[in-house]
């Protein structure tokens, strides 16, 4: 028997902080199915860190699949169509349990790739944190070059394919942590700030096995603008 209506408490303050947050990580088309989010810049825009095949491949062929299979894992459970994938990411126990990995792997591609581009910037041009985030930083780390060799080390460490991320907390603190495979800290309750994808996938091109030094180039290619800004807006409503 099929799994009755999902029922999404949208009064709830967790969830209302992750649809501030799905404007730019879920979108769906006319016949409310997730779609490919354009790069916001050109395959190229983040040379010489992440060369332009990477992302091609990655965008195009990786992260459409995570689209295309999301979408199709979903599709005989018309109450998921059209709900934002943060949401459901955030209620994964209320997934039917017989499509719960699949929506689990394939929604988490999603979001995460989403994010990933999103929090990449070809015009970082050594920016750096700055405002309420700069000074979290400086407190949760003492310095945003100790932030710096953490989440590196973070992201150096994952086993396998994963993700690295800085996170925002329930109770306002940072967080650095890891997630394995396509899983997304918004299950865990917490909201993403920061990524790294240490997927093979996003580097092997240009690095090879040298995942070291794709994590440290990557600093260069963070948009602090849009990571400040969203901690400032995400602080406020927690
Ligand atoms: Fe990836």
């Amino acid at each position: 028997m099929k799994t009755s209506l999902l029922v999404f408490p949208t009064s709830l303050k967790g969830i209302t902080l992750y649809n501030n947050c799905s404007s730019s990580c879920c979108g769906h088309n006319k016949d409310n199915e997730v779609t490919l989010h354009k790069l916001p810049y050109a395959y190229d825009a983040l040379e010489p860190y992440i060369d332009a095949e990477t992302v091609s491949i990655h965008h195009d062929k990786h992260h459409a699949t995570y689209v295309n299979n999301f979408n199709n894992a979903i599709s005989g459970f018309p109450e998921l169509k059209g709900e934002k994938i943060c949401t459901i990411l955030k209620e994964l126990d209320k997934v039917p349990v017989e499509i719960r990995t699949a929506v689990r792997n394939q929604g988490g591609g999603v979001f995460n790739h989403n994010f990933y581009w999103k929090i990449l910037d070809k015009d970082n041009k050594g920016a750096l944190p700055s405002g309420e985030l700069a000074q979290s930083i400086d407190k949760h780390f003492k310095s945003f070059s100790q932030f710096q060799e953490q989440l590196s080390k973070v992201a150096i460490s994952v086993f396998g394919s994963g993700w690295a991320w800085l996170t925002l907390c329930k109770n306002g603190s940072l967080q650095i942590e890891s997630t394995p495979n396509q899983d997304t800290p918004l299950s865990a309750g917490r909201l993403p700030l920061l990524t790294i994808d240490v997927w093979e996938h996003a580097y092997y091109l240009k690095y090879q096995n040298r995942r070291v030094d794709y994590v440290k180039g990557i600093w260069n290619l963070f948009n602090w603008d849009f990571i400040s800004e969203r901690y400032s807006r995400l602080i406020k409503s927690i």
